[in-house]
């Protein structure tokens, strides 16, 4: 479903020009469960910002389902992106002034489907991650696991063939951790959904069927 050759990102900062990524290699197959672990600054969350087209890399090349990205235009990435991935955050990233349901709506909003067609999906959704019943909260008003199954519901709703999470049970208690995890395995048991993780938690990690580590923006071991 990806493949990554060679990819090299750097950061110029001033004078100063900082390599984060060098160079890496990585294939990522369709209902992969991968974990992504590596320390702090090693360059976890600019791998995943480069596989989900949010930034480009300085060279290298990145084919999505066969396809040449790293040369379309801006335009035709985020038409790819809201059509394809998933995003989930630490910090949940939840539109502040919006209910849930509208953030969960937000995606096929930008399919431009009516509201009458997108009501009933989110309800759906909603009710598949629990937070029925909390529809018209807004984020201030959800704990943040809620918070984050709210996200969750956010990144599912336009079907996406990959989920990417960077760090989603960063930010809960081990238990609210765990019931978010078990909503991306069983996401990725049920739909084929290809998920990848990047995490801290070991625990987390075990669960996952393929786990690489991130060292100084070179990978150490692929399991693949
Ligand atoms: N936009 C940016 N500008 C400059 N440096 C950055 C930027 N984003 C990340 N970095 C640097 O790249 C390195 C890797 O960052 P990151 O990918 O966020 O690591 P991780 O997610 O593994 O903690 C860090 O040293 C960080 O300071
Ligand atoms: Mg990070």
């Amino acid at each position: 479903m990806i493949e990554l050759r060679d990819i090299v990102k750097s950061y110029q900062m001033g004078e100063a020009t900082q390599t984060v990524l060098h160079g890496v290699s990585l294939d990522i197959y369709k209902n992969d469960l991968l974990a992504i672990m590596g320390a702090s600054g090693s360059g976890k969350s600019t791998l995943m910002n480069i596989i989900g087209l949010l930034d480009r890399p300085n060279s290298g090349s990145y084919h999505l389902h066969g396809r040449e990205v790293s040369t379309l235009q801006n335009v035709e990435l985020a038409q790819l992106r809201n059509e394809t991935i998933g995003f989930v955050f630490q910090q949940f990233f939840l539109l502040p002034r919006l209910t849930a349901e509208q953030n969960v709506g937000l995606p096929l909003t930008y399919r431009q489907m009516s509201q009458r067609e997108i009501k009933p999906l989110v309800m759906a959704m909603l009710d598949r991650v629990g937070m029925a019943d909390r529809a018209h909260h807004r984020p201030s008003e959800l704990s943040g696991g809620q918070q984050q199954r709210v996200a969750i519901a956010r990144a599912l709703i336009g079907k996406p063939a990959l989920i990417l999470a960077d760090e989603p049970t960063g930010a809960l208690d081990t238990k609210t951790g765990d019931e978010v995890m078990e909503l991306f395995l069983n996401l990725n048991r049920d739909e084929n959904t290809t998920v990848v993780i990047i995490t801290h938690d070991p625990d987390i990690a075990k669960q996952c069927r393929r786990c690489i580590h991130i060292s100084d923006g070179n990978i150490l071991n692929d399991g693949d």
